[in-house]
């Protein structure tokens, strides 16, 4: 694992928008593993700058998200759809067919299953997205996020390795980091992660890390322990992670 400590979220933010833009111009016809959340924020905001200087950017690249609450349409303002439509997919020239997030309501399942039952329904939904990424050549490059638990994507605490695509639970602890989401709703209960087998297939990984809050699991991740008690541990087994963490969240 390359560890590299930055000043500020602003500098993690350029850094990791930079390996980004330069894997696409490397590799035109990237898979991508996108995360969602607050850290990834500001390098899609300079992702999204960069591409509008230059005619092709996203043109060949497919994206897979890690996550997306179950329940929610992409319609849905809350949605990971939404969120990815307005801090990337809505501003660059990726293309629609190439962009994949799992479907929270599995409405295609419905229609095509008269009569089964939503989790049945959920079941296929997720058979359906380990397909498209094993169709798509498995994922090339992939970014998270750090639960503050050491989730990644929505992989728990207790989260076996060779987890595939599947419902999930969410856990109190990060249903309340995500409540900001949902002002005066209710945050779901259930999503639907990709899981830490499929991840940890990404030929590379890169994880970002901000801010005070991430001390504890940062400082974890650091120890070298290797426990699905932390799934985030599972990136000490990888061959190629870079981790970009910034001084609030190394406490250095
Ligand atoms: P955050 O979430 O970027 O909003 O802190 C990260 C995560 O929970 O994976």
């Amino acid at each position: 694992m390359k560890w590299q400590v930055v000043d500020s979220y602003e500098e993690m933010s350029s850094v990791a928008a930079e390996i980004l833009l330069s894997a696409i111009r490397k590799t035109p016809d990237l898979v991508l593993g996108l995360p969602t959340g607050k850290t990834p924020e500001g390098m899609y905001a300079r992702v999204v700058a960069e591409c509008r200087r230059g005619s092709h950017c996203f043109s060949d690249v497919k994206t897979f998200n890690l996550d997306e609450y179950v329940g929610l349409s992409p319609w849905h303002p809350s949605s990971y759809s939404s969120y990815m439509k307005q801090h990337l997919f809505g501003h660059i020239d990726v293309r629609e067919e190439n962009i994949n997030l799992p479907d929270g309501t599995a409405a295609w399942a419905f229609e095509r299953h008269p009569g089964i039952t939503h989790a049945e329904a959920l079941e296929l939904e997720c058979m359906r997205y380990e397909d498209a990424i094993a169709r798509a050549g498995s994922l090339q490059l992939t970014f998270l996020g750090l639960g503050r638990n050491g989730h990644i994507a929505f992989n728990e605490p207790g989260t076996p390795f060779d987890t595939r695509t599947r419902v999930v639970t969410l856990s109190e602890s990060t249903k309340r980091a995500n409540a900001r989401y949902f002002p005066g709703g209710v945050t779901p209960d259930k999503a639907i992660t990709m899981g830490l087998g499929t991840i940890s297939e990404s030929a590379a990984i890169i994880l970002l890390a901000s801010g005070e809050s991430k001390r504890e699991a940062v400082s974890r991740l650091r120890s070298g322990e290797v426990s699905p008690d932390f799934p985030a541990s599972i990136l000490n087994r990888h061959h190629d992670v870079r981790l970009i963490v910034d001084r609030a969240a190394a406490g250095d």
